[in-house]
């Protein structure tokens, strides 16, 4: 990756001229079976420049409960665009009657709902993959009721990696997708935001709005570009090392749910507080997430022998705080 860096053609990508910032748009699009896709600097900004361009202030978006574009974007949908976030469903994933249920449109009294958002896979929720037949159902539902669609696709690629469902079947009902190359894919920096031409102009707009134009940006384009062409399929590494770790954890009597899909893997303790001290301790870096709740992410820097190492180490922890 450092080599392609390396070596990356650039231009002026404010002016459009950036050869390897176009080379990764055009084939990021192809990937996801989409006209038109842009470079911007993170997830978060895929997804609040694609929500700008899909709302209108005082609208409604609905997501999944803990969506990252409402729980970890910093407010952005309402300090940014105006917008409120409702959730629906329950542990990253809802169904068609969770979309009509929520919906309000047509009534001056209420805010009016706009669009539906999911997030697959979703990361709160411990990296659960949306199950492609309830995500049609849903967003039948939401286009019936002439709702925009937002696809958080942060780790779209596990997702497809874990299920075999290329990419460009998971995008096609959404008008817009971002998806990352950074986190598992292993670039330093950057995602993508696609959709139709027309949109893309939009998202290009909102882009410019939060100060997200780059300049001889091709030589983190080449970082993506190198992601997309060596680190997908690698994900399987990944989901094989969560389970492994997920076992692992299971036989010291640590409580693992949901069981790992993809590439995280969440479990409670009964003593987070010196457990979590015991992981800073010994140089883990497992989050806790949420009080007594832990969120291990593999990923390409993490090898099945790290996983025993951290086994070893989590077995220590536990002897010391359950003595
Ligand atoms: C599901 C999801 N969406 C969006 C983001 C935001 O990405 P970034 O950190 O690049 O802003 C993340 C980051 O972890 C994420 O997990």
């Amino acid at each position: 990756m450092r080599e392609a860096i390396a070596k990356a053609p650039v231009g002026d990508d404010v002016y459009g001229e950036d050869p390897s910032v176009d080379a990764l748009q055009r084939r990021a699009a192809q990937l996801l079976g989409k006209p038109a896709a842009l470079f911007v600097p993170s997830g978060s900004m895929g997804n609040q420049a694609s929500l700008r361009t899909l709302t209108r202030p005082g609208d409604v978006v609905l997501a999944s409960e803990n969506a990252h574009l409402l729980r970890y974007e910093g407010g952005a949908p309402s300090a940014l665009w105006g917008v409120q976030v409702k959730t629906i469903g329950r542990g990253g994933l809802f169904d068609a009657e969770d979309v009509r249920r929520a919906i309000t449109v047509g009534d001056a009294h209420v805010a009016p709902t706009r669009v539906l958002a999911f997030e697959n896979t979703h990361n709160f929720a411990g990296g659960r993959v949306f199950p492609l037949e309830a995500l049609h159902e849903a967003v039948r539902a939401a286009r019936e009721a002439g709702l925009g669609l937002h696809l958080d696709g942060a780790r779209l690629w596990n997702a497809v990696v874990a299920t075999g469902v290329p990419a460009s079947v998971w995008a096609e009902p959404f008008d817009t997708v971002s998806v990352c190359l950074s986190k598992g894919l292993g670039a330093p920096v950057g995602s993508l935001v696609c959709g139709s031409v027309e949109r893309i102009r939009e998202v290009h707009r909102a882009r410019k709005l939060l100060g997200g134009g780059m300049r001889q940006a091709g030589v983190i384009a080449a970082a993506g570009l190198h992601a997309l062409d060596h680190h997908v399929e690698r994900l399987a590494v990944d989901h094989a090392n969560a389970g492994r770790l997920a076992e692992g954890l299971v036989a010291l009597g640590v409580r693992v749910d949901p069981p790992p899909e993809t590439n995280m893997v969440m479990f409670e303790v009964d003593e987070p507080t010196p457990f979590a001290e015991g992981l800073r301790e010994r140089s883990l870096r497992i989050n806790a997430i949420a009080p007594g709740r832990f969120r291990a992410v593999l990923h390409l820097d993490v090898g099945a022998e790290d996983v025993e190492e951290a086994l070893a180490r989590i077995e220590e922890i536990l002897r010391a705080t359950r003595s």
